[in-house]
C-alpha cells in the first residue's frame, strides 16, 4: 500500500486511523530521543483510541505509543480491537518494538498493523507476521 493511505482492501477508515495516529504523534513526549511516534487503535465498534510515546529522565521507563494506546483502551473497558496504526517521521516503515509486539499480540491478537509516515502509509502487516511464534497465556496451562 505504499504511496497511499488507503487500506489493503481499499478501506477508507484506514485513512481515518492513520490521521488519528499522526495527530497523536504531535503530543509525543520525546525530549530525549526526539523521535516522535503516534499510534491509533481501532476497536471492533470503530472507535479510535490514540497514544504517543512518553519518555522520561530515566530513559528506561519510556512507554511506546502503541502501549499507551492499548493501555488507555483497556483502562476504558475496551477489549476487542481490529487494527492499529503507527506513525513516525521515517521514510521506511517504523514497526512496533519487541515489547509492543508482545502487548499487541496478547491484548489485540492477530490484528492488522498499519505503518505510516507523515504523508504515506508505508506497510501493512498482520501481527502473526510480526510475532510468528508468540508466548502467551495458552502456554501457561489451565
Ligand atoms: N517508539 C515508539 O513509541 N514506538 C515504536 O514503534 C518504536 C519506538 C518510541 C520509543 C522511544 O520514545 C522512541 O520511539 C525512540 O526509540
Amino acid at each position: 500500500m505504499a504511496g497511499s493511505d488507503a487500506g489493503a482492501a481499499g478501506d477508507a477508515s484506514v485513512g481515518r486511523l492513520v490521521a488519528a495516529a499522526r495527530a497523536a504523534r504531535q503530543h509525543a513526549v520525546a525530549d530525549f530521543s526526539g523521535f516522535k511516534v503516534g499510534a491509533a487503535l481501532e476497536t471492533d465498534t470503530g472507535e479510535i483510541i490514540t497514544g504517543c510515546n512518553i519518555e522520561n529522565a530515566t530513559y528506561g521507563l519510556t512507554v511506546c505509543a502503541e502501549r499507551v494506546a492499548i493501555f488507555k483502551a483497556l483502562s476504558e473497558g475496551k477489549r476487542a480491537f481490529t487494527r492499529i496504526a503507527v506513525v513516525a517521521d521515517t521514510a521506511s516503515p517504523t514497526p512496533p518494538c519487541g515489547a509492543c509486539r508482545q502487548i499487541i499480540w496478547e491484548f489485540c491478537g492477530d490484528i492488522e498493523v498499519v505503518l505510516a509516515n507523515l504523508t504515506t502509509a508505508t506497510a501493512t502487516l498482520a501481527m502473526k507476521e510480526l510475532l510468528p511464534l508468540p508466548f502467551d497465556k495458552r502456554l501457561l496451562g489451565p
